[in-house]
């Protein structure tokens, strides 16, 4: 597996749902790498927001584009094949929320989508070492999911570092107060794949200056 070209990510979370479609479109016209849908389930996290027909939506405004499914929900085992049909072109899930990790990551191989696995703030890096040979991609979680807007960990970039060190041929992406300074600290220390949702979508110059900005940000540290 070699790494992704850097990449800017926007998240659905933050757009402006009464016109998603819209504000999609624009995103992949600014030159977004790919889509992320934050999906929640109000028990992983407390927030409840997007499903399957959600990504459905989101891959009929726009076909071409790869299209993230962040799965922040308990037992997503049980979930992985509808988004996959759906049309999600990567599935992530959480190391904290399910037993069955292996068969899980392999499973959303086989329904040909590429695998990944977040850690939460407080979870060891150390949890996904076994899971390596199996995953494209490691979400490094610089904020306590649930929520846009969040402030960053400042810690986020040490543990950056730490996984990008034990992944050296992994995608290491990060999510969660993504912004031009605080982009810029965890690109030097390791990370090729940048979510953003208010730095992309609460822009105050718009959707293209906050893509642009942050691809703008990362440039100096590219793999
Ligand atoms: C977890 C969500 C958010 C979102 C990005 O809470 O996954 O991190 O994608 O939100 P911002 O970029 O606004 O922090």
């Amino acid at each position: 597996m070699s790494l992704s070209p850097q990449g800017i990510i926007p998240s659905i979370l933050s757009a402006d749902l009464t016109r998603l479609g819209e504000q999609v479109q624009e995103a992949v016209e600014a030159g977004a790498d790919r889509i992320q849908v934050d999906v929640m389930d109000g028990h992983f996290v407390p927030n409840l927001t997007f499903g399957a027909d959600t990504i459905a939506a989101v891959r009929r405004v726009a076909p071409a584009i790869p299209i993230e499914a962040h799965l922040m929900i308990e037992q997503p085992e049980r979930q992985i094949e509808s988004f996959a049909r759906a049309g999600a072109s990567h599935l992530f899930i959480q190391v904290e929320s399910t037993t069955s990790l292996y068969r899980t990551v392999t499973a959303i191989r086989k329904l040909g989508c590429s695998p990944g696995v977040a850690l939460n703030p407080g979870t060891p890096v150390e949890a996904v070492r076994e899971l390596l040979p199996y995953i494209d991609l490691i979400l490094v979680m610089t904020v306590e999911p649930g929520f846009g807007g969040q402030s960053f960990i400042p810690s986020s970039p040490d543990k950056v570092a730490r996984v990008r060190a034990m992944a050296p041929e992994l995608d290491v992406e990060v999510d969660g107060g993504i912004e031009a300074q605080t982009a810029a600290t965890v690109a030097e220390a390791g990370a090729n794949l940048f979510v953003a949702g208010s730095a992309v979508y609460a822009h105050r110059e718009g959707i293209a200056s906050g893509i642009g900005t942050l691809r703008q940000a990362v440039a100096p540290y590219a793999r």
